[in-house]
C-alpha cells in the first residue's frame, strides 16, 4: 500500500466513512502531504464511496485545500471586498516583489507559495493574510516586509 493510500485509510478510520468526513479527510491529507494529489482524491472517493468529481469539486471549492504541491510556507491573501478596499493590491505587490513570484506561484526554493483566498474572517482588520495557520492583519507594505524577512530567516 502506498503512503497516500495508508494515510487516507487512517483518516477515514478516524473520521468515519460518511460524506461529512470529506472535509476533515481532505484537511488531514493537506496537513501531511501539503497538497491533494490525484491519487489521494481517488482513494478518498473509494473510501467514502463517492465520485472522484465530488472530491475534486470540494477540494477546489475550498481554496484551503491545495491540489498542487506548495511551498513550505503558504501565504494566502484575502481577496474579498473589505480587504480589497483596504489596499490588498499594495500588499500583493510587496509580496510579489519580495518573493519574485506572481500570485499562484511557488518560489524556486519551494519555501513560499503566494495565493489569494476568500474572506478569512478578519474583515474589520484588513488587509489580512495567512501564512500557513498564522493570521496577520492590518497589513501595510512595511509590515509585510518585516514579516516575510522573518520567515526568510527560518
Ligand atoms: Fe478580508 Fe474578510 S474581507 S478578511
Amino acid at each position: 500500500m502506498t503512503e497516500t493510500k495508508e494515510l487516507v485509510k487512517k483518516l477515514a478510520d478516524k473520521h468515519g466513512r460518511v460524506r461529512e468526513s470529506l472535509i476533515p479527510i481532505l484537511q488531514g491529507v493537506v496537513q501531511e502531504e501539503r497538497y491533494i494529489s490525484s491519487e489521494a482524491m481517488t482513494e478518498i472517493a473509494r473510501e467514502l464511496d463517492i465520485s472522484a468529481a465530488k472530491v475534486y469539486g470540494t477540494a477546489t471549492f475550498y481554496s484551503f485545500l491545495d491540489t498542487q504541491p506548495r511551498g513550505k510556507y503558504v501565504i494566502r491573501i484575502c481577496r474579498t471586498i473589505s480587504c480589497a478596499m483596504k489596499g490588498k493590491n499594495l500588499i500583493i505587490q510587496e509580496l510579489e516583489d519580495m518573493l519574485k513570484v506572481k500570485v499562484g506561484e511557488t518560489t524556486q526554493n519551494r519555501k513560499f507559495s503566494l495565493l489569494e483566498t476568500n474572506c478569512l474572517g478578519w474583515c474589520h482588520k484588513g488587509p489580512a493574510m495567512l501564512i500557513n495557520d498564522e493570521a496577520y492583519t492590518e497589513l501595510t507594505p512595511e509590515k509585510v516586509r518585516d514579516i516575510i524577512n522573518e520567515y526568510m530567516k527560518k
